[in-house]
């Protein structure tokens, strides 16, 4: 079938015709055939790559282009957020607008309402419903990509709340949920009313198979053998790759994996680089290298990237991340080594895909194989339509026995049932307090009705919830973030209003409140602890070789800390993360001492991007805790907690806080002016825009700029224009910063 046999218009179908998409893929005509585009809803699970997303695409403009309403297409990744957004703008020259906001914090955005395609994380939307913005009632799509991550213990509960909650705030909105292919789709379907399509078709062949000895073996029983001249298993089967020019994507499972594996396979894959693409490697190296303070893993990374490899990891931050995608995706770089925070939705061109690691750790249950469904995802990045004919997959075995489970386990079985894991006391509490907060529910049965809508009330017996809903209720009104009314209406109390709308945990809100209003004073140091101690808080790890150090800090600064000391005895799991904890805080403290990040990435053995998460999210719970001092009058932590929060933001000092203020003047050359005596604003004035310029790492143009913000005029130069107009990406917190979270290094 021709995409212009489609009942659309032809505008859109011509755009897409001259994006190269004529013929519709097979599983594409079944899900038209199921009357999508008269808005029913739509469960499609289909092998990846089969073209899943240009399904939802033409849902989205059907309904736009009748005035259905605005699209919101949900995504679990930033980094597929972007992907997709860059893809929906080529609408823009139908004057179709896409918007993408994938932060979750308290202020929604403004633009995002003028736009008709909004690409949304699901804590993003989440949080959007909890400001009640009023436009999400002008909706009329919503494409949920990935459904299947219901089943994630961690982020499934709120994708399947705040479906629910979308569903019963706009009950005419169609669905459109795109999956991998798992065992029970129909569950997914039965939950959501939907037509299901199912469909093994991929419109590339994907080859999968197990490596030994010297020879991978299919489970189509091809056999193929690869040159051993590098003795070592990832070079010979990347090579063997690159041999037929093709290029290729390898899965590690932790950070540490990414950047030793990238350094062994560089000496290999740089003979591979023509000179014009070393050349280019080069440049972008360069411009890694050139960030302000370009700490040691960024020159890593530059450096391996001139042989042709990177690695990739949540700890990158978002340029060196966009950097590595598309340096991969333009076929400058060969190989990438990743771990699975990539294995979700991305096009890339990896003709092989190696899963060289098929065991993850997992607290307290030691090293485990992963599930079906994550090496189903990971495989499905090679053989891609945009880019290779074919695709491969393969994973390593080291015995004859290892060979035989890893084609049983991976490559002959189907992936498992996916379950909802909305059953936890966290999850419950959390979007009770939501729902009761923006009055979406107001009695014990409305949130039986709300709770109702979810997959989790879809698969089991409503019993087994009814009890964590019981407690929540009663946690609430015990901490007195929700009241009753004669034993039958619930309201959230101020304080519970404000925390949903902070999004953060109710736990977090309790441990600030009772720390705040219980103390007079508090150190900064006994703050960040305390933000540190909070469940909305991710921490550090602390290895062995560390502990002692900690020990003697936590020894020299007892006074300082606001929560009981877990016992040290025996080392117990809780003193383990009171360290962590402990740590973090340290790094934090740090941060706002002005001490250089690449310091900082090696003090703490983290990477840039991990400092940011840490550094963004610590600086989102001050904010909160000090709305939680507001909400509570108590009055006399309010200054100190505002001078933490704006230190925090811009990492700084107090003394220069004034400084930082204005635009293009960050903790480096805020630092360089006060050492050059200029230590206010005020002092600004007085300096002639020559000799400031002339102040190292300043420079005519910053110069210039701060003299325009002092409204003192001078000859203008060309003003910057802003080019991502859409994009509201500013703000990301604590959830938003999770959702790249991999399992930590051990
Ligand atoms: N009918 C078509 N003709 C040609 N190319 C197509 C067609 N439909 C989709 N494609 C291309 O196929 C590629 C894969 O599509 P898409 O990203 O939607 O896959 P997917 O089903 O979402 O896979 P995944 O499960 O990995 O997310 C894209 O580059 C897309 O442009
Ligand atoms: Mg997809």
């Amino acid at each position: 079938m021709q995409i212009k046999e489609l009942a659309i218009n032809h505008r859109i179908t011509s755009l897409l015709e001259n994006n190269g998409i004529s013929e519709l893929f097979p599983p594409q005509i079944m899900a038209f055939e199921t009357g999508v585009l008269n808005g029913k809803n739509l469960v499609l699970a289909v092998p990846t790559s089969a073209g899943k997303t240009l399904v939802a695409e033409i849902c989205m403009m059907k309904a736009i282009l009748e005035g259905r309403g605005k699209a919101l297409y949900l995504v679990p990744l930033r980094s597929l957020a972007r992907e997709k957004y860059a893809d929906f703008r080529k609408y823009d020259s139908l004057g179709i607008r896409t918007a993408m906001s994938v932060g979750d914090y308290d202020s929604p955005g403004v633009r995002i309402r003028e736009a008709d395609i909004i690409v949304l994380t699901t804590e993003r939307a989440d949080s959007l419903v909890r400001h009640k913005v009023e436009w999400l009632n002008e909706t009329g799509v919503i494409v949920v990509d990935e459904i299947h991550l219901v089943n994630d213990p961690k982020r499934g509960p709120t994708l399947e709340m705040v479906l629910a909650k979308l569903l019963k705030a706009i009950p005419n909105v169609q669905i459109v949920a795109l999956s991998a292919t798992i065992s029970n789709a129909e569950d997914i379907a039965g939950w959501l009313a939907a037509e299901l399509v199912i469909s093994d078709w991929r419109p590339i062949p994907l080859a999968e198979g197990v490596f030994l000895d010297d020879q991978i073996s299919f489970s189509s029983g091809k056999r193929k053998i690869i040159q051993r001249k590098r003795k070592e298993d990832s070079a010979d089967i990347v090579c063997d790759i690159l041999d037929e020019g093709g290029q290729a994507l390898v899965f590690v499972s932790n950070r540490k994996s990414t950047v030793a594996v990238a350094r062994r396979l560089a000496p290999s894959v740089k003979p591979y680089l023509k000179q014009d693409t070393q050349e280019r490697l080069a440049a972008i190296a360069k411009r890694i290298a050139r960030k302000p303070s370009a700490p040691e893993a960024s020159k890593n990374l530059g450096r391996l990237m001139m042989s042709g490899v990177a690695f990739h990891h949540a700890g990158l931050d978002n340029t060196e991340r966009a950097f590595v995608e598309d340096s991969f995706k333009q076929n400058l770089l060969k190989v990438v080594v990743a771990t699975p925070t990539l294995a979700a939705g991305i096009n890339l061109p990896a003709r092989r895909v190696l899963i060289r690691d098929y065991r993850r750790f997992e607290q307290g249950r030691g090293s485990l194989p992963i599930p079906i469904l994550e090496y189903k995802q990971m495989a499905g990045r090679a053989g891609r339509p945009k880019y290779d004919q074919y695709g491969e997959a393969i994973l390593i075995a080291r015995s004859e026995q290892e060979q035989n489970f890893l084609t049983e386990r991976y490559l002959l079985s189907d992936p498992e049932m996916i379950t909802s894991k909305l059953a936890s006391p966290e999850a419950v509490r959390f979007h009770v307090l939501s729902s009761i907060a923006t009055e979406m529910t107001q009695t014990r049965s409305e949130i039986d009705d709300l709770v109702g809508k979810t997959f989790f009330s879809y698969q089991f017996e409503r019993e087994e919830i009814d009890f964590h809903i019981s407690s929540a209720l009663s946690y609430l009104e015990e901490g007195e973030l929700i009241q009753t009314d004669n034993d039958k209406s619930y309201k959230a109390t101020l304080l519970g209003k404000r925390t949903s709308r902070l999004y953060i945990d109710p736990s977090t809100t309790i441990l600030f409140r009772d720390a705040l209003t219980g103390t007079k004073s508090i150190s900064q140091l006994g703050m960040l602890h305390l933000i540190c101690h909070s469940i909305d808080q991710p921490t550090t790890y602390v290895s062995r070789a560390e502990i002692e150090d900690y020990e003697f800090f936590v020894d020299d600064h007892i006074s300082d800390f606001l929560v009981d000391f877990p016992d040290s005895w025996e080392l117990s799991e809780n003193y383990a993360e009171f360290l962590s904890e402990v740590k973090t805080a340290r790094l934090l403290i740090y941060w706002i001492s002005e001490k250089s990040e690449i310091d900082m990435t090696e003090d703490f053995g983290v990477g840039m991007g991990d400092i940011h998460r840490y550094v963004q999210s610590a600086e989102w719970l001050t904010y909160a805790a000090s709305e939680i001092a507001k909400t509570m009058n108590v009055k006399h932590h309010l200054a100190d907690l505002h001078t933490l929060y704006l230190q925090m933001k811009y990492g700084v000092k107090e003394d220069i806080l004034d400084l930082v203020g204005l635009r293009g003047i960050g903790r480096v050359r805020g630092r360089m002016l006060s050492s050059h005596g200029l230590k206010t604003v005020a002092d600004l004035y007085h300096v002639a825009v020559e000799e400031l310029a002339r102040i190292p790492t300043i420079g005519t143009s910053v110069a210039e700029s701060v003299k325009r913000q002092l409204g003192i005029e001078i000859k203008l130069q060309d003003q910057e224009t802003e080019d991502n107009e859409y994009v509201d990406d500013s703000l990301d917190s604590i959830q938003t910063l999770l959702e790249d979270f991999e399992p930590k290094d051990f």
